[in-house]
């Protein structure tokens, strides 16, 4: 397929002003997706143009007659949801059955924030004086610029525009360039379900162009990142110059915590879906595995006999296990850290190779590797990898195991495998991350809960949840004073 895919804005499918395009080739078999316009600065303005100039009418729009566009949307992502599903699998490498959890993730968000059009709670208080009403109500702000990666080329889109548009924003949206068509489908929808024009504006581009041109556009008040820490710490520094509201979703050093009294069938289970799903590139990743010694060597056994048999390859063929990672570059990355964790001395368990046998030379295969008696401090267990590659930290008690866990930059996600109730509840209260697990993996989240993390994986904002309307709202507070004369509340009350 051949066709140009364009940027949507103000309700029109056009090419950008350059007519310069790029192309997305298939990771798992080097073939080419399809082709896309390629953005700048002057598409960037027409796309903030035509959502300021929507936002006029939108913000008015009733919050519940909003909400029934998107439950709309959410319904035709229904529909379409295996069709969807096979096309991220095509334009990124996750297994068919990882793709249709993105687009369900997407419905979730969809038909949650719908509900969220008849809710958007404010505050009512008591006044200090008689015949006094006081309130405080949300606001939209305006133009919400949205920035998103592509490890979840549905979900994270939707985490983003559905609270952004529930609450009366208007959205100037750049995929990333390795997931534009996922963006398209999902815009198509909103187009379909009967979005105003100018609602929701597609740019396709680079960061330099595109990105950066709405981070800086003086008519988008806020903007939501999801991405790399470097990427995420520019956009935070060129949106402070300007006094924006800025959330960031940024990187994760996960660790699974695996007790001497764990259910091992279980930690296994829980490892392996949450360290190679995805090929490992999720931000929520369980890039560590903090085992007690006692259960170290069984535990490395039995994940090294479970890795070793997982079948990489295509994804859209349903007995694939592991797809390829997103780009040459990634797996370049990747294997460069096999490296720098055998110069440490950390052993390599199982994996450790760019894996190019028969088809899988034509694309980026990575094996699922596991690194063996790592030290806490080694680069592999601090840095984050975004691809097949877990290790293993031994530790002697809970308190070191804690320590451990806490001990890197980030905080998204944590776990801990035990039986013992004490010992989880001690985990819940001394790990310090956004989000954590008892008896699960380091994956998961549900989108009515925030997600988030704490110290270097994000700003303090959370997405998901009721909270998400936190960072897409202003509250304005309103006093109604129906006394008909002065009345002075700090005054009136001395006397
Ligand atoms: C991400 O890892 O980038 O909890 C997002 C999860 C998914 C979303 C993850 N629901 O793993």
């Amino acid at each position: 397929m051949s066709d140009l895919f364009k940027n949507y804005i103000g309700g029109k499918w056009v090419e950008s002003v350059s007519g310069q395009t790029f192309d997305r080739k298939n990771p798992a078999t080097g073939e080419l997706v399809a082709t896309y316009t390629k953005s700048n600065p002057a598409d960037v303005d027409a796309a903030v143009s035509a959502a300021k100039e929507a936002f006029k009418s939108w913000r008015l729009y009733p919050a519940p007659k909003r909400g029934e566009i998107l439950y709309k949307v959410a319904n035709l992502l229904v529909e379409r949801k295996e069709e969807f599903a096979r096309e991220m699998t095509e334009e990124m490498g996750k297994v068919i059955s990882e793709a249709r959890g993105d687009v369900q993730e997407a419905i979730d968000m969809t038909f949650y924030m719908a509900g969220e059009g008849r809710r958007m709670y404010g505050q009512t208080t008591p006044s200090e004086l008689q015949n006094k009403f006081n309130m405080s109500v949300r606001k939209p702000l305006g133009v919400a610029g949205i920035i998103t990666p592509w490890n979840f080329p549905m979900a994270i889109p939707s985490w983003k525009i559905m609270p952004a548009i529930i609450s009366g924003n208007t959205v100037v949206f750049k995929p990333a360039s390795f997931t534009p068509r996922t963006a398209i489908r999902f815009v198509q929808d909103s187009e379909e379900a009967g979005l105003p024009a100018g609602v929701v504006n597609l740019v396709m581009g680079g960061g330099a162009d595109v990105g950066n041109a709405i981070v800086e556009h003086p008519d988008v008040p806020l903007i939501s990142f999801t991405g790399s820490n470097d990427t995420g710490i520019d956009v935070a520094t060129r949106g402070a110059r300007l006094n924006k509201r800025i959330s960031l979703e940024l990187g994760g050093k996960n660790a699974v915590i695996v007790m001497d009294d764990a259910n091992l069938d279980l930690a296994t289970d829980g490892i392996l879906w949450s360290a190679f799903g995805t090929s490992g590139q999720r931000c929520t990743a369980a890039s560590r595995v903090v085992a007690h010694t006692s259960v170290q060597k069984e535990l490395v056994d039995r994940l090294v006999a479970r890795a070793d048999t997982m079948r990489m390859g295509d994804g859209l063929d349903e007995s694939v296990d592991i797809g390829p990672v997103v780009s040459a570059n990634q797996l370049k990355s990747i294997n460069d850290y096999i490296a720098i964790g055998r110069n440490e001395g950390a052993r390599v368990a199982v994996g450790g190779g760019i894996a190019s046998d028969g088809n899988l030379g034509r694309g980026h295969f990575h094996q699922p590797t596991i690194f063996d008696d790592v030290k806490a401090g080694m680069r592999v267990a601090q840095e984050e990898i975004f691809g097949p590659v877990t290790s293993v930290i031994p530790v002697e008690s809970l308190d070191e195991a804690i320590d451990v866990v806490n001990g890197v930059k980030y905080g998204l996600s944590a776990s801990i495998f035990t039986a013992d109730v004490n010992r989880a509840f001690r985990a819940m209260q001394d790990i310090f991350t956004g989000i954590l697990y008892v008896n699960a993996g380091t994956t998961g989240a549900e989108i009515h809960l925030p997600f988030g993390g704490t110290k270097g994986t994000g700003n303090g904002h959370r997405e998901a949840g009721t909270v998400a309307m936190d960072f897409f709202t202003e509250w304005q507070s309103i006093y109604v004073d129906y006394s008909g004369k002065l009345q002075r509340a700090q005054i009136d009350n001395q006397e």
